[in-house]
This record gives structure tokens, C-alpha cells and sequence, in this order.
């Protein structure tokens, strides 16, 4: 006898169904965007598109709530999974304290001043920051932003998992007046911002405070190619990570596609990224210091340094080694420097559209820069190395 569930009847074949029209007369259900309700209430510009040519210019509204102006970044290649938003502390000011249930990666963008945490009023913890600084805050803190210099505004960019944590609990209240205290990421020590950290395997630092991501000590990164180097930052206990890259003069990194919602901001360096879903066309993003691109969730993408100097970027995204997310976030996460043909999610330089190269020398010619690309690319026309 098959079982049945209390509450209904028995489930049956149907013998011919009869299709009917639904009445037109019902009220539709009404989406709920509580994200959206909360850009509406803080009444900031938004920005959207592929990405920003200059964090350090991009125009900002005021932002009366929390004393200060900014700009809300919704970018495509989130995938509406994270969010950024640029602010700016006034002279002399400070931005009113605040806490919340989403995680914050918080970049320096410039000037200089101080950040206070707590999560009991009795005890905070205050550390200094400058242009280059990145730090996190630790889930549901209380923190406060003051600008040290009482000349100069102070502008920091910032990477949120606001949007998913809005869309789950679709309650503002919960998310900003939970007074639950997460001493599993920030045990309140006055150390805890002191930029001391643990290096493990794979390029990987475990800590809370960089001081200055342009001058930090990076390691050679073979697998993605051409001099490589690389740091992965884990802070806070964050679900969220970030890594600083660099590339030599005259090189280009291999192409891969991963997850949504990596920020890639660029600091220091000229060149352009190429962006392309598999079987499409591919889009050109030109960037300089400043500039912030995300990829597409999925698309293959390729950062290629076409100026005279190093380019050096720094990307804040998911994928905590620590804090694994699920595959729709981290995609391809620890295969991004795997060979497509071996299942991974990187294309092989000898793999590549010849046309990508010769683009590169083009753009080379045109800046007077030498491709250092030969033994790699194996149509590279530039000088033989040694
Ligand atoms: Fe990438």
C-alpha cells in the first residue's frame, strides 16, 4: 500500500488533464528587492556596466545617513552576488558607526586616518591606515571611519556581500541591528589589526590588516604564466578573500574564467583586459591605475600590461580557501590555473587566438614597449630573450 502524506490526498495519474485558463483577475505577486529598498534609502548614485576607468575621480552623491559622500558600484560581472561602493570621509570628519550581518573588504583609494572597532563599547580597537591599505571588517562589528588629516578628504573603496545577505533575510532590520556578537572572527584583541599574519601553502596569508597592498611581497606564480607574481589575502575569518598580482612589462597573463564578483582594481600600470563568453565575440576594457573591471560569471578573461611599467592589481572576491562557499559563488575555484584540455578553466598560450597576440603587439608598438613574450607565445615576433 503506497504511503500518503496527511495533510493530502493521495497523489494519482491523471488520466487527461484539462487545461484551464488561469483567472486574469488575481493580483500578481510583487517582487520584493530589499537591496534595492536599501540603495533607495541611503540615496546614493548607483554605477553600473562592466567597470570604473578611476576609483580616485569617480563622482560621488552625499550621503546624509552616514556623514560622509559616496557612490554605490553595481557591476555585471557580480552577477548581483556582491557589491561595491566608493566613500569619502570629509576633512577633519569621521562616517557614523555602524554594524552589519554582510562582510566588508575595505581598500584604501586614498589619504590617510583611522578605523575603530568593537563589539563591546568598553573596548575598541583602533588602527591606522593609508593610501594602500586593505583590511576587513569582522562580521557584525561595530565600526567608525575617521579621516586623519583635517585638510584632505579620505576615500576608500569597498567590496560587500550585501546583496546576497539582503536577499536572504529580506529584512534591513535584522541585517544592521542583530546584536549577536561573532567572537569566532574578532576576538577584540588590540592586536587584531597589528598587519602580523601566517603565510601557508600556495600563496595564501591568513591576516587581518595590509598595510600597503602596492609594495607588498608577492610570489612567483608560474602556472598562470609570463613572470607572474602573486599574494592571496585571507582576513577576518571572511568568506570573501583577496589576492595582489603582477605582471612584467611587455607580458600578458594566460585566459580563464571563474565565479562572479571579483573586483580586479588596478594599482598601478596601463593596459586592457579581454572579456568573452565561450563562442562569443570579445569586449575590450582599457583600465590605468584606478580603474576596476569584474568578469563575468563564466567568461574567459585576459589581463594584458601594454604600458611601460609593471601592472599590479588587487581583486576582492569570492573564493576563501578557508570559508568554502558553494560552486554557484566559487566557480572553477582552484582550477583557475588548470589547463581546459585537462578540465581546468585556463587556456593555454599555444591554445589562444592568434589575433589576442597580435593585438598585444600592436598595442605595444603604439607605446613603445618591447613583447617579452617569446618562448611562450609561439607566434610571439618579439626580441629573443638572453
Ligand atoms: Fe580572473
Amino acid at each position: 500500500m503506497a504511503a500518503t502524506c496527511p495533510d493530502r490526498a493521495p497523489f494519482q495519474a491523471a488520466s487527461t488533464p484539462v487545461a484551464t485558463e488561469a483567472p486574469q483577475a488575481l493580483p500578481k505577486i510583487e517582487a520584493v528587492d530589499t537591496y534595492g529598498e536599501y540603495q533607495r534609502r541611503e540615496g546614493l548614485p548607483v554605477i553600473t556596466g562592466f567597470g570604473v576607468e578611476d576609483l580616485r575621480t569617480v563622482e560621488l552623491g552625499t550621503w546624509a545617513r552616514r556623514g560622509g559622500k559616496g557612490v554605490f558600484i553595481n557591476l555585471d560581472g557580480t552577477g548581483g552576488t556582491n557589491d561595491a561602493y566608493v566613500a569619502e570621509i570629509p576633512p577633519g570628519g569621521q562616517l557614523a558607526p555602524q554594524h552589519q550581518l554582510f562582510e566588508e573588504l575595505i581598500y584604501v583609494v586614498d589619504g590617510n586616518g583611522a578605523t575603530a572597532v568593537w563589539t563591546d563599547p568598553q573596548h575598541k580597537v583602533t588602527f591606522e591606515w593609508k593610501t594602500g591599505s586593505l583590511f576587513a571588517i569582522p562580521l557584525n562589528a561595530w565600526h567608525e571611519h575617521f579621516n586623519g588629516s583635517g585638510q584632505k578628504p579620505a576615500r576608500f573603496f569597498s567590496v560587500t556581500t550585501a546583496p546576497t545577505v539582503m536577499s536572504l533575510f529580506h529584512n534591513l532590520k535584522f541585517v544592521f541591528d542583530t546584536p549577536f556578537s561573532f567572537d569566532d572572527r574578532f576576538s577584540g584583541h588590540d592586536s587584531y589589526f597589528n598587519g602580523e599574519g601566517t603565510l601557508h601553502w600556495d600563496r595564501i596569508m591568513e591576516t587581518n590588516f595590509v598595510p600597503n597592498v602596492h609594495d607588498v611581497e608577492l610570489y612567483t606564480w608560474k602556472e598562470r604564466g609570463a613572470g607572474g607574481k602573486q599574494v592571496r589575502f585571507e582576513l577576518a575569518h571572511s568568506t570573501m578573500c583577496a589576492h595582489v598580482s603582477e605582471f612584467p612589462v611587455g607580458t600578458y597573463k594566460k585566459g580563464h574564467r571563474h565565479g562572479p564578483g571579483a573586483h580586479v582594481i588596478v594599482l598601478g600600470g596601463t593596459g586592457y583586459s579581454l572579456l568573452w563568453p565561450e563562442g562569443s565575440s570579445r569586449q575590450r576594457f582599457d583600465w590605468k591605475q584606478g580603474s576596476v573591471v569584474v568578469p563575468p560569471s563564466g567568461w574567459f578573461h585576459q589581463h594584458f600590461n601594454s604600458g611601460a611599467t609593471p601592472a599590479r592589481y588587487l581583486a576582492l572576491r569570492w573564493g576563501s580557501r578557508r570559508y568554502r562557499m558553494s560552486e554557484a559563488f566559487s566557480q572553477g575555484e582552484g582550477k583557475t590555473d588548470v589547463d581546459v584540455k585537462q578540465g581546468g578553466a585556463q587556456i593555454e598560450y599555444e591554445d589562444e587566438d592568434r589575433a589576442i597576440h597580435e593585438l598585444f603587439e600592436s598595442e605595444l608598438r603604439r607605446h613603445d614597449a618591447p613583447c617579452n613574450m617569446r618562448g611562450m607565445v609561439p607566434w610571439c615576433t618579439g626580441p629573443e630573450k638572453g
